[in-house]
């Protein structure tokens, strides 16, 4: 039996063959044969859990630690039992080997992460991270202990298909153990050695090349529970410490946006503005798909799951559309005042904002001395040299779910707030939502029911919370990824008669796909 080998000789990079190289990003192709000893999961604690880690968008990567082995085996060592062949564990060479969607599909990632058991022979094929492999192909002198540790660390290695050699045998073979700790652990390090014990970065330079093993507690806090004795590097000089935070925070933020960028979307990934703009994206991309006359039809714009108000706020301020916002927080139109004001854009004092709603705020009262709606006045978002005579309505709710069946909603007439809602999702112009959570099968539900046009800019998919099913080529398909969420919800809509859907991309960060849907004419 073959164990620990590695095949193919053609070319080595510890003692794994590379097969060949392409491309500018990925470095050579290559298989690597070992034992799984470990796995190792995003760093993110909060997705640890097991079966909530292939699912959480952006986060859809584990590491399968491999334990090689560096010299051939002999004709003798292949016919020993695994534990005769088994090198000693404290020389193991361990590469982890990254799983990770887009470059495997999630039902790829999930049958390896969940059918592959540590002490499992496991062939593995898939290419070297181009920029790691080089940093580990050492060609730099040994003189200096931090470079010494870059060119003897693995590099990184991207698993494209893995099949089961051998699978552990508990009965036979015993419990397995792991090498503790393998996955941080750098393999020159000496546990004794003072050298490594505590390292101290000193420069920037120093600080680029080891930004991969940071300490993130020191990175963070400026400490670290476990002092000396952490295995990554602490850094004490308080300004190089403000500097290498601030690459982390980028290098995330950039991995984030590389990783979550779809390959539809038009935009560069890393030049795309800031997802703080995108009510006012969204606000100039609704204008130009609908145009401000359209959109003033009936009572205007309805606005679910809008948050601060946003952009209710920009229609009203820069395009002059009447809006509706429904949505469950209280302070609203407040927290967009209070932010205006530390923009030092108004002059009022915070409690004067409290008062503000109160004598500006027009509300409209029912019948049963309810007031459902508040009026926020358009001075809180002033023109300049303008009177803006478009308005923007609060209804402080939640839209429900339309599970009431195909017809369109009919809330109790005892209910003033449900009375308003059902009104205004008859007489909008078109139905939004910007990142709307819970609310996004609400309000394509809603809009299909009440025939109306909607454009929706998906977020989360709450997979716990909602259980979504489909069906694609007559198999049925669980919602559990962004990218399922984005065909769900396109699945839904072609299937009312004669609805056609468009998928276009914003230009800001993060989830910036957009669903848009003419309503029909008849
Ligand atoms: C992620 S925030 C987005 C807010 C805003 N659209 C933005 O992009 O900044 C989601 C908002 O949806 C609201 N929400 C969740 N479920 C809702 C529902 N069924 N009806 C109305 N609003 C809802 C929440 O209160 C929250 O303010």
């Amino acid at each position: 039996m073959t164990l620990w080998t590695v095949k193919s000789t053609e070319k080595r990079v510890n003692g794994v063959a590379a097969i060949s190289e392409i491309g500018s990003m990925r470095g050579p192709y290559a298989t690597l044969r070992g034992r799984l000893c470990g796995y190792g999961v995003s760093a993110r604690s909060k997705y640890h859990v097991k079966p909530r880690l292939l699912t959480t968008d952006g986060y859809r990567l584990f590491f399968l630690d491999l334990e090689l082995e560096t010299p051939e085996k002999t004709d003798e060592q292949e016919d020993m039992s695994v534990d005769e062949a088994q090198p000693p564990r404290d020389k193991a060479l361990i590469q982890p080997a990254i799983f990770r969607y887009p470059e495997l599909s999630v039902e790829a990632l999930s049958l390896y992460y969940h059918s592959i058991r540590k002490g499992d022979i496991v062939t593995v094929a898939g290419f070297l991270e181009l920029e790691t492999w080089r940093r580990g192909s050492a060609t730099e002198t040994q003189a200096d202990p931090l470079k010494e540790h870059m060119t003897s660390r693995s590099f990184l290695f991207h698993g494209l298909r893995a099949e089961v050699v051998r699978s552990w045998n508990r009965s036979e073979d015993g419990e397995f153990k792991s090498v503790p700790g393998v996955r941080t652990k750098p393999k020159t390090m000496d546990d004794d050695s003072q050298e490594w014990k505590g390292h101290i970065i000193r420069n920037e330079e120093d600080a680029m090349k080891l930004r991969d093993q940071m300490c993130k507690y020191w990175l963070h806090y400026g400490k670290c529970p476990k002092g000396n004795h952490c295995k990554y590097f602490h850094i004490e000089n308080a300004q190089l410490l403000n500097i290498c935070r601030q690459r982390w925070i980028e290098a995330r933020l950039e991995a984030r946006q590389l990783t979550s960028h779809d390959s539809a979307d038009p935009h560069p990934p890393l030049s795309k503005t800031s997802r703080h703009h995108r009510a006012s994206i969204f606000a100039h991309y609704l204008v130009k798909a609908f145009g401000v006359e359209n959109l003033n039809q009936g009572t205007g714009v309805l606005d679910i799951a809008g948050g601060k108000g946003d952009v209710s706020m920009e229609l009203c301020k820069e395009y002059k559309v009447n809006c509706t916002l429904v949505e469950p927080r209280e302070d609203v139109w407040l927290v967009g005042l209070g932010r205006k004001k530390r923009k030092g854009r108004s002059k009022r004092e915070p409690d004067d904002a409290m008062n503000t709603r109160s004598s500006m705020a027009s509300e409209s009262v029912t019948d049963d001395g309810e007031s459902p709606v508040i009026r926020v006045p358009a001075q809180i978002y002033p023109c300049e040299n303008q009177k803006n005579e478009a308005t923007v309505d609060h209804i402080n709710s939640v839209l429900p779910p339309a599970s009431q069946g195909p017809r369109p909603l009919h809330f109790s007439t005892h209910d003033s707030v449900g009375h308003l809602l059902a009104s205004r999702l008859r007489t909008c112009s078109v139905m939004i939502g910007l990142h709307p959570d819970q609310a996004t099968d609400a309000i394509l539900d809603h809009a299909l029911i009440n025939n109306k046009s909607f454009a929706i800019v998906p977020c989360c998919v709450f997979k716990r919370e909602i259980q979504r099913e489909w069906i694609v080529d007559g198999i049925r398909k669980e919602v559990s990824t962004y990218q399922d969420l984005i065909q769900y919800l396109c699945a839904k809509t072609l299937s009312v008669p004669h609805r056609h859907v468009k998928l276009e991309w914003l230009d800001f960060q993060g989830r910036n796909c957009v669903l848009l849907s003419e309503a029909t004419s008849s």
